[in-house]
């Protein structure tokens, strides 16, 4: 494995590293909590943000921050978790519903799954699922559906380089000229509308659940949505429509490459619990 050169830097220098004419990188824990820690003085420096994205990542505004945090930290407790356990079930059928379809007996290259790939689309579903009761569809189309993903790892690239740096973003993905042309359909830029695509989820589930009755059946395992729309009303001046799409698109970006990179990023473990998987399945034979 390469060995991230910041842990040399800190080795020779010492736990607080001066990278850059503004920039301190610490290499100690417990600077996590002295700069992170809830009341503490430390702004969050501007990042890129796009014209809807005000996001618990993006938004320097602390006071926004911790009372959406507040509202919504409820939903995201270890008992809470429990409560999605029939979602993940959910997705891990159609998980192995599709390669038991796709790959099953197969001979050769056609019986060979790329896991990364397929941990890609798992996650990807997994965190439509639970974020709006509906799968994104990669897992039945076997690819990136609407190109979701290479949008993100673009998005992921552009912003680790140009993040510090925001300033230049006003003239490369988010330059206004280049945004109209776009908008009058003569240029096709970077920007995929994932704000309108998570926005048409929220609105069709808002839209369904009104036309429900009393009498109708339960409809299963709240999502994060049912929740975030509950903290709409329990939390008005926290929560507003702009917060719960907000929150949707985080869980989005930030749920499912991190649940699919764990394990391909941390091989040895996930090999081991193969072979403990495997060990159990034969135990059970
Ligand atoms: C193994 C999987 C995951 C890893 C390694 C991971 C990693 C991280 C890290 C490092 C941060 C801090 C980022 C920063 O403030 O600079 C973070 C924040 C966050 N993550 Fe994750 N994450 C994972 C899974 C998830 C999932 C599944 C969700 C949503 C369903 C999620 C939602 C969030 C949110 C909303 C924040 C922002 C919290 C805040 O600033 O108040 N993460 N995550």
């Amino acid at each position: 494995m390469n060995r991230p050169p910041m842990l040399d830097l800190h080795e020779e220098y010492g736990d607080i590293v001066r990278i850059g004419p503004n920039t301190l990188s610490f290499g100690c824990p417990e600077a996590i909590k002295d700069i992170y820690g809830a009341g503490k003085a430390w702004d969050k420096a501007a990042v890129v943000r796009g014209r809807t994205a005000k996001t618990l990542f993006s938004s320097p505004d602390i006071a926004w921050h911790n009372s959406l945090r507040k509202a919504i930290n409820p939903y995201f407790t270890a008992t809470a978790a429990v409560g999605y356990e029939p979602l993940v079930d959910k997705t891990i059928n159609v998980f192995l519903e599709q390669w038991d379809s796709r790959f099953a007996d197969k001979e050769g290259p056609d019986g060979v799954i790329d896991l990364a790939d397929w941990l890609l689309y798992f996650s990807f579903d997994l965190i439509g699922e639970l974020t709006y009761g509906s799968r994104h569809g990669f897992m039945e189309s076997g690819s990136d559906h609407q190109g979701i993903i290479s949008f993100l790892q673009h998005f992921a690239v552009y912003g680790s380089i140009l993040g510090p740096s925001p300033f230049w973003d006003k003239f490369l993905r988010h330059n206004p000229m280049l945004l109209w042309l776009e908008r009058q359909g003569l240029y096709k830029g970077s920007t995929f509308s994932l704000g309108p695509f998570v926005g048409k989820r929220m609105r069709d589930r808002i839209a369904q659940d009104k036309k429900r009755k009393p009498d109708d059946e339960p409809k299963g395992a709240e999502d994060l949505l049912d929740k975030f729309l509950k903290a709409r009303v329990t939390h008005p001046k926290a929560v507003s429509d702009q917060e719960v799409l907000s929150l949707s698109l985080t869980m989005v970006l930030a749920g499912a490459e991190t649940i699919s990179a764990s394990p391909i990023i941390t091989p040895d473990p996930f090999v081991n619990r193969i072979e403990e998987l495997t060990a159990d399945a034969l135990l059970w034979v």
